[in-house]
């Protein structure tokens, strides 16, 4: 295995063995995960691989086959710097935990669509966090092992996200999407196998993140608090009664407010769709929920905007954005054979606006989660 051999040839031994964690893409449940919510992801085809031997002097470190230059020997965690921060955060969020990891030589190499909202920063999170917990025999639990990924990423890297990007790499099935509630972390496989009910799932990435996007998603969260704060409720998953929230809100906590309770309905009636044989009929819900985000969430953006619009003209039963926002992905709902027309039509739209040709990733089936590899 590639990860291997350059593992050796950069610390001159061997690995004690491999982990591969995947990225992912959200069905449906956008920004709901931090409002205690409900979202409905899967493990996407692609992921990062980690080569891993532990040190006992503990000094850590860390190759990436992506990355230019040497490996970067740390003593210290937060000397590390760009990607090496997502490892070190893992080995930092370890310790704090309690568990002594020490230090260990680690060699990544990834394949998720860099930049694409796909969750390349969560799979490499938890594909280290696997292979640590497996190396050190902690027995730590994978929905566990994600909250520690959150935890490095929240607090070591930065940026404030939910629990949703760990917890599918780390607990989605093949030929699964998975249900997660983020209040209780309770988990459910839910089949998802579309060709089956000829449909693909295909990924058009707008090669675009705009600017200040970091920012707006700390600044949607502090929305979504200061609205459940006026509520009197925990998080915004606890307004029973949407009419009544949205009388006593206003502008921008209102809009949110908005858009989460009915994210969350989407979710449940997407699934009970899926579990009625019914795939065929999602569209609507895929349609909805970008038009929530768009509008009352508004974390959209143009090029995502005109993937959808135009993704509708070619064919496609539903689309939306999916991921944060601001650039990255959309996916769209397709019929079997129809995904040819789909992207020329998206293709065409990116022309006539002057922007480059998304990438586009037909036939997208749900992959599995962190493992062991060797
Ligand atoms: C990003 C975050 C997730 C989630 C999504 C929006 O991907 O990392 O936790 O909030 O945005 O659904």
């Amino acid at each position: 295995m590639r990860v291997a051999e350059a593992f050796q040839a950069a610390f001159g031994h061997e690995p004690e063995g491999t982990w591969h964690a995947p990225g992912r893409v959200n069905l449906i449940g956008e920004h709901t995960d931090y409002n205690n919510g409900f979202v409905l992801p899967f493990a996407v085809p692609w992921g990062v691989t980690t080569a891993v031997r532990r040190r006992t002097d503990g000094t850590v470190r860390l190759l990436s086959l992506q990355a230019s230059g040497g490996p970067q020997v740390i003593t210290e965690l937060d000397r590390a710097q760009g990607w090496a921060r997502y490892a070190a955060g893992v080995l930092w969020a370890f310790e704090r935990a309690g568990h002594a990891v020490g230090g260990a030589d680690i060699a990544i190499d990834g394949d998720v669509p860099q930049g694409a909202g796909l969750s390349s920063s969560a799979a490499l999170e938890v594909s280290v966090a696997t292979a640590l917990n497996d190396l050190h025999g902690l027995g730590v639990s994978p929905i566990d092992l994600a909250l520690l990924a959150q935890k490095a990423e929240n607090d070591f890297v930065g940026m404030p996200c939910g629990i949703m990007d760990q917890a599918a790499s780390a607990l989605c099935e093949e030929g699964h999407a998975l249900f997660l509630d983020c209040r209780s972390l309770g988990t459910r496989a839910v089949p998802l196998d579309l060709a089956a009910e000829g449909l693909e799932l295909m990924i058009i990435d707008t090669g675009v993140h705009h600017e200040l996007a970091d920012g707006q998603y700390a600044r949607r969260r502090a929305d979504c608090e200061g609205a459940a704060e006026r509520l009197g409720v925990e998080s915004l998953r606890d307004v029973t009664d949407l009419a009544a929230a949205l009388s006593v809100l206003e502008g921008d906590e209102r809009k949110r407010t908005q858009h989460v309770v009915t994210e969350n309905h989407r979710v449940e009636a997407l699934i009970g769709l899926l579990r009625a044989g019914a795939a065929r009929e999602i569209g609507a819900l895929l349609n909805a929920s970008h038009l929530s985000l768009r509008d009352q969430f508004e974390v959209s953006c143009p090029e995502l905007d005109v993937a959808v619009e135009s993704a509708l003209r070619g064919g496609a039963r539903g689309a939306r954005m999916t991921g944060g926002g601001f650039g990255g992905s959309a996916i769209a709902l397709v019929p079997a054979g129809g995904a040819g027309r789909v992207r020329q039509e998206v293709e065409q739209a990116y022309e006539r606006h002057g922007w480059a040709a998304p990438r586009v990733f037909p036939e997208v089936t749900p992959a599995p989660g962190a493992r062991r590899l060797t």
